[in-house]
């Protein structure tokens, strides 16, 4: 399906198996759509890992959690959150570079403080409360796994990137998404691709594949910034703004 209408708003879920490279393509992702004149908000919706903010080269944000008491509250209050325009997030919470303004849910920073399912919460009204102008984006990492399905964080999306990666666990993942028949636009993509074993993946039907990249993999274990320029990524946002379907 080709609309021929380029999409000038939408709020992006990137998700997929642990490790594939969900938080790497979360910041290429709004790193192509900044570079393009958009006005980004890049949503750290996992609760664990806490590094999303060196990929995009800024200080970690206070968390938004942290506009509630407790996980009680969080849970009582998170659905009249009066957060409707990405201008109304106070700005303690929003970190900004480049275009690009990063927020972050919540992380679970000590043992014993209990599951992650207030973020869960959180993430979803927030999500679906928030509505874009035009010409804004938001792009979400979230934790590892299709749990936010069972969460319905979809719901307040309009897309959805999932990431796979050369896994055994990938080719599972993409099924099960298939089968649940979300009805919204999905885009797979294929990550750490490698040549070598194409014609082992050549099942997984992804609509960009990136290689394996020296230079990403050296850039996320040194914690610095993403700065590389990957077509890949660009041809991925190019589809996506025109709605084509894999
Ligand atoms: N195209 C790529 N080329 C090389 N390395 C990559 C690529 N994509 C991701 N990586 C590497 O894979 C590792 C995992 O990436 P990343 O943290 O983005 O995955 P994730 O899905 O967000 O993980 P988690 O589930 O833990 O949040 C990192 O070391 C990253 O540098
Ligand atoms: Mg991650």
């Amino acid at each position: 399906m080709y609309l021929g209408v380029e999409i000038n708003s939408m709020k992006l879920l990137v998700c997929g198996k642990g490790g594939s490279g969900k938080s790497t393509l979360t910041a290429l992702i709004a790193k192509s759509l900044a570079k393009r004149g958009y006005k980004v908000l890049v949503v750290d919706g996992d609760e664990s890992n806490l590094s999303l903010h060196r990929l995009l080269g800024v200080e970690k944000p206070k968390e938004l959690k942290d506009l509630f008491g407790s996980r009680k509250e969080i849970f009582e209050k998170a659905k009249n959150l009066e957060l409707r325009r990405i201008k109304d997030i106070p700005k303690e919470f929003v970190v900004a570079k480049d275009g690009i303004m990063l927020v972050c849910i919540g992380k679970i920073h000590s043992f014993g403080e209990g599951c992650a399912c207030p973020m869960g919460a959180l993430l979803r009204e927030f999500l679906k409360g928030l509505k874009l102008d035009q010409n804004e984006f938001v792009v979400v990492d979230s934790e590892a796994g299709i749990e936010h399905f069972g969460r319905g964080v979809e719901e307040g999306c309009d897309a959805i990137v999932v990431v796979l990666d050369p896994t055994y666990e990938s080719k599972i993942m993409a099924d099960r998404i298939k089968a649940m028949n979300v009805e919204k636009p999905i885009y797979f993509v294929l990550n750490k691709f490698d040549e070598r074993f194409g014609d082992l993946l050549k099942d997984l039907d992804a609509v960009v594949k990136i290689p394996f990249r020296e230079e990403i993999f050296i850039s996320c274990l040194k914690g610095e910034e993403l700065k590389c320029e990957v077509d890949e990524i660009d041809r991925l946002v190019d589809v996506i703004l025109n709605q084509k379907q894999a």
